[in-house]
């Protein structure tokens, strides 16, 4: 029986259509809003197809899923794969398809050049998203270097002439540029051996009018915390193409006969219901396939964590204090960062020997971690496995057990070195230190695993670069842990966001979203992290009134209601916090232990807004109930902000709305939500009121922020 030529999957939402034919090179037809049943997926293609064309070559060459060079395509290729400079013209042909009701997997081969490959693409019905990745094995009698593979090469939708691109910098992440694709090609390349700050792997395409709530776009998240390449390049023939993969360094890539590469995970989803559509899709993929069953099935804890309180400066007295202070506020989880181990007094020594500081905890963490217990909350513990310091006895015994490229110098950076995870024994060490930790202290529920250095010079013990190999180790380093320790939560730092990724996710639970906690820097950096992670992800602290990294002086109303839209935290010295700020805090606390359920597992919606505000909301489910943040980042160029519609409400049902914080507002915007009862009985209207009309804000200072609850009576 001959196989079909086309191979279609369904979501609820969206329609994906491959051609591939035996004998041809395969290729995506079409990915858009979903079609019917019963639709021709040749006339599409048909449809599709080039008319005569002037000045260019007869035959239109398909893009194909690799867009391999030996088809004839003559934009950037999807594989670029050789055997010491020969055999270079790859032209893999599909050999067998075989399709489930949510999975395509096609294998292609180039017997001529010795190459099989096999691409998958799985769809998740529910909520939309379709994970791909491709393996090429080199079955030919040579070695292959492989420069640059693709995981998919994807044909861009003509109405899609925009993009919404992610950059950033340290205390600075997810920054969104929307820019129209350009002619020639648009890149975005990593090569710092993390996710890194400035380069996070997502693209959006969208249409010119696509907006938060409405029209189309394709969001693409290459699940890999190593480097990577993403680019989208426009032909001059008008035909676009997208593509993510790893990117490496020269020979990083090396296949022996008989090995395989496989991707990491491309991670895509296509919405019609514009970009809150997307992240919808995204978060509930995370829920459904990523999240772990322990986190799920418990509320997600208040943090309290020692970074910007003491730094490196612990000592019992005052950590005893803060404990009580912390658990005086209703804080859950107590987490004690960096300084706790070996001669950690400043940040040029320790990393590497994951022992206790007997000079600062001289009867170990214990009592410590008693305490913490002892007021009902848990206890968690920050940890850099991947860094050592020179001045550790790690170093000195393993001074080779370190990534770099001899004879060129090291980039100085934080006075740390990258531990080489491909050494099987150095591995085997921090595998060890680290295991000895959780087993010496059971009560250990958390640990934030750190990551402070970019790979200036990834090379491995081979001599060979080694960013691949180290992300590689590192998911098998955390996996193993994980394996022994179930009962362990992680959190994925790298000074902040720089390993945030659906890569690392797989393996951890939380990440801390940037090391600003400027609550004004804040809100824009939860919003572009928004657009991939749900908010239970996301470690969102109330920072100290001053704030550490921009200096700016935030009040507590604001610091609290930024904190509320993530998994919160507290991060400030307890000791020198006002009362004021305290009472004002624990209130916070409270509102976020009423409303964490739906923070987290409601449907989150970004509103379009002036560039002086920021509008975001969280809906169940079931539409019985919302909350929604409004921010005032700067001066207005009017007398009052705008008008604030209430977006995924029920349009049927009748809600009562409130101010849910500040509880305490100053004049003048009292007067004004007095007069409709909103910062006591509330306000009661019906849903399509709420949204299609809204409500009238009322003066708003600058950098200040209103939430507002809606429940339905
Ligand atoms: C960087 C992290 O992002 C901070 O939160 C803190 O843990 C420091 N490292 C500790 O060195």
């Amino acid at each position: 029986m001959t196989q079909p030529a086309y191979f279609v999957l369904n979501g609820a939402r969206s329609t994906l259509i491959l051609k591939a034919e035996i004998g041809t090179s395969p290729s995506l037809v079409y990915w858009g809003e979903r079609l019917r049943d019963d639709t021709d997926a040749q006339s599409i293609d048909m449809l599709r197809a080039r008319q005569g064309a002037r000045g260019v070559a007869s035959l239109e060459v398909p893009i194909s899923l690799s867009c391999e060079p030996g088809t004839g395509y003559l934009g950037p290729s999807g594989l670029e794969a050789h055997r010491a400079g020969q055999s270079w013209a790859a032209l893999l042909r599909t050999t067998d398809v075989t399709q489930t009701e949510t999975m395509i997997s096609l294998t292609g081969a180039d017997d001529h050049h010795g190459l099989t490959i096999r691409h998958t693409f799985t769809i998740d019905p529910h909520s939309d998203v379709v994970v791909m990745n491709t393996s090429l094995e080199n079955h030919g009698e040579q070695p292959l270097t492989l420069d640059w593979m693709a995981v998919m090469c994807i044909p861009v939708q003509r109405e899609f002439t925009e993009m919404v691109s992610f950059s950033g910098r340290w205390a600075s992440e997810f920054e969104t540029d929307r820019s129209p694709i350009p002619s020639g090609g648009f890149v975005v390349e990593n090569r710092r051996g993390r996710t890194s700050h400035d380069r996070f792997p997502g693209l959006i395409l969208c249409t010119a009018q696509t907006q938060e709530r409405r029209g189309i776009c394709l969001g693409l998240h290459l699940g890999w915390s190593g480097n990577h390449r993403m680019r989208v390049d426009l032909l001059a023939d008008g035909r676009a193409v997208v593509q993510a993969g790893e990117y490496f360094f020269p020979g990083e890539m090396h296949l022996a006969p008989g090995e395989t590469y496989d991707t990491p995970d491309l991670f895509a989803q296509f919405s019609a219901t514009g970009f809150n559509g997307m992240s919808a899709g995204f978060h509930d993929y995370y829920h459904t396939h990523m999240r772990d069953p322990h986190v799920a099935a418990r509320p997600r804890p208040v943090h309290y964590n020692t970074w910007e309180g003491i730094y490196f400066d612990h000592d019992m007295e005052t950590l005893s204090t803060l404990v009580d202070r912390a658990a005086d506020l209703g804080v859950e989880r107590f987490v004690l960062d960096d300084g706790w181990f070996r001669g950690r007094r400043h940040d040029a020594a320790g990393l590497g020997d994951w022992v206790v500081d007997k000079t600062v905890y001289p009867d170990g963490l214990q009592p410590l971690i008693d305490q913490v217990n002892g007021r009902g909350m848990a206890f968690g513990l920050w940890v850099e496995p991947e860094m050592v310091n020179k001045d550790s006895d790690f170093f000195r015994a393993h001074p080779d057990w370190i990534l770099g490229a001899e004879p060129t110098p090291h980039v100085p950076f934080r006075n740390q070195f990258v531990v080489d995870l491909g050494n099987p024994d150095a591995f085997a060490n921090i595998f060890n230190q680290i295991d000895a930790i959780l087993c010496e202290y059971p009560k250990i529920d958390y640990l934030k695993w750190d990551m402070n250095r970019d790979l200036s010079h990834p090379g491995g013990h081979d001599g060979a670069a080694s960013v691949h190999r180290q992300t590689r180790a590192l998911y098998a380093l955390i996996a193993k842990l994980r394996n022994k320790h179930s009962g362990v939560e992680i959190e994925s730092c790298s000074s902040g966001g720089a390993r945030a990724d659906f890569g690392i996710l797989q393996h951890t639970d939380r990440i801390w979203t940037s090391d600003s906690n400027d609550a004004l820097d804040r809100q824009l950096i939860q919003r572009g992290a928004s657009y991939f992670f749900p908010l239970c992800v996301l470690g969102a602290h109330v920072g100290p009134r001053d704030c550490h990294v921009t200096g700016r002086h935030l009040s507590m109303k604001l610091r609290a209601a930024t904190a509320l839209f993530g998994h919160m935290g507290v991060e400030a010295d307890l000791l020198e916090m006002d009362e004021e700020d305290c009472a004002a805090l624990k209130e916070a606390i409270a509102l976020y232990k009423n409303n964490r359920e739906l923070i987290h597992e409601g449907q989150f919606i970004r509103v379009d807004d002036a560039p002086w505000q920021n509008t975001v909301g969280v809906i169940a489910k079931d539409g019985s109930r919302a909350l929604y943040s409004c921010a005032i980042l700067q001066s207005i160029p009017h007398v009052l902000p705008g008008v604030m519609k209430f977006h995924g409400l029920d349009p049927d049902r009748v809600y009562l709305l409130k101010v849910a914080w500040p509880t305490e507002v100053e004049t003048p915007y009292q007067i004004h939500l007095e007069t409709y009862g909103m910062l006591h009985e509330g306000l009661e209207a019906r849903g399509d009121i709420l949204k299609r009309v809204g409500l009238q804000l009322p003066l708003m200072m600058p950098e200040s922020c209103l939430l507002f609850e809606v429940n339905a009576i």
